[in-house]
């Protein structure tokens, strides 16, 4: 089965990197698959939408965010997932720990996020992950329960979604987890997700500094449904690399 990759690239690039990157993904047959998504800023949507459609390229494109409002409406500086759809828009990562921390995103506005994105056909990718603090005090499981937990309030059926377990004390600092420590909370959202939503299609990931280096034995973990990659996503090597294990 191949392994669903995610590319996050943050508030980086520019449109010089964006076109070249994205032409460059589009030659390659190694990153040109149905099974690679790419999460650019929202700004650079309509040129990739252009590339995706010149190119016939196979890979997606996802957004960072969402607005929660479905309807549109007098939201100053909000993107609607209608909007988003437009240009070719499948996928949007809802509820990174860098959303929650900076921009204080509530369970409230995350429900409400995945709602809307489920409204306009987009597939959330939903994340979770614990401090540091929470892992080593062990009240780890418990946190990560009640975050999957705030999918129960979501009103509209859920069909297809991605869960990327995310520890903030790996996003961005290099630190890997043990395999046993990924693979006991990539268990953790299939057990949860068999109760509450036995008839979606779930794909479970793992993101947190994910390199060329560590790709392929992250992948090899059982019921890894592929990765979620910032900083390594911007090197265009190292991406292609852990493309390859995909
Ligand atoms: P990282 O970020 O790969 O740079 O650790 C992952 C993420 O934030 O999704």
């Amino acid at each position: 089965m191949s392994k669903l990759i995610v590319a996050n690239w943050k508030m980086n690039g520019n449109l010089a990197k964006i076109k070249s990157d994205l032409v460059g993904y589009a030659a390659n047959p190694g990153t040109n698959r149905s099974n690679i998504i790419l999460s650019i800023p929202t700004l650079y949507f309509p040129i990739a939408n252009q590339i995706v459609q010149k190119h016939e390229t196979k890979f997606s494109l996802a957004s960072q965010d969402i607005s929660k409002f479905y309807n549109p409406g007098a939201y100053t500086g909000e993107i609607s997932g209608d909007m988003l759809k437009e240009f070719g828009v499948s996928h949007s990562i809802i509820g990174h720990s860098e959303r929650r921390m900076f921009f204080h995103e509530s369970t409230h506005t995350l429900v409400k996020k995945i709602d809307a994105a489920i409204m306009s056909e987009i597939i959330p990718i939903f994340c979770i992950g614990e401090e540091k603090i929470c892992r080593t005090n062990g009240k780890y499981i418990g946190f990560l329960t009640q975050q999957l937990e705030l999918l129960h309030q979501v009103e509209v059926p859920i069909k297809e979604l991605v869960i990327a377990y995310e520890p903030i004390w790996s996003v961005g600092t290099g630190v890997l987890p043990s395999m046993a420590e990924i693979s006991e909370i990539i268990g953790l959202i299939h057990s949860f997700v068999q109760n509450y939503l036995p008839h979606a299609k779930i794909t479970a990931l793992y993101g947190g500094s994910v390199t060329g280096a560590n790709a392929k034995e992250i992948m090899s973990q059982p019921m890894i449904g592929g990765v979620l990659v910032g900083g390594a996503s911007l090197r265009e090597p190292d991406f292609a690399t852990i493309c390859s294990y995909a």
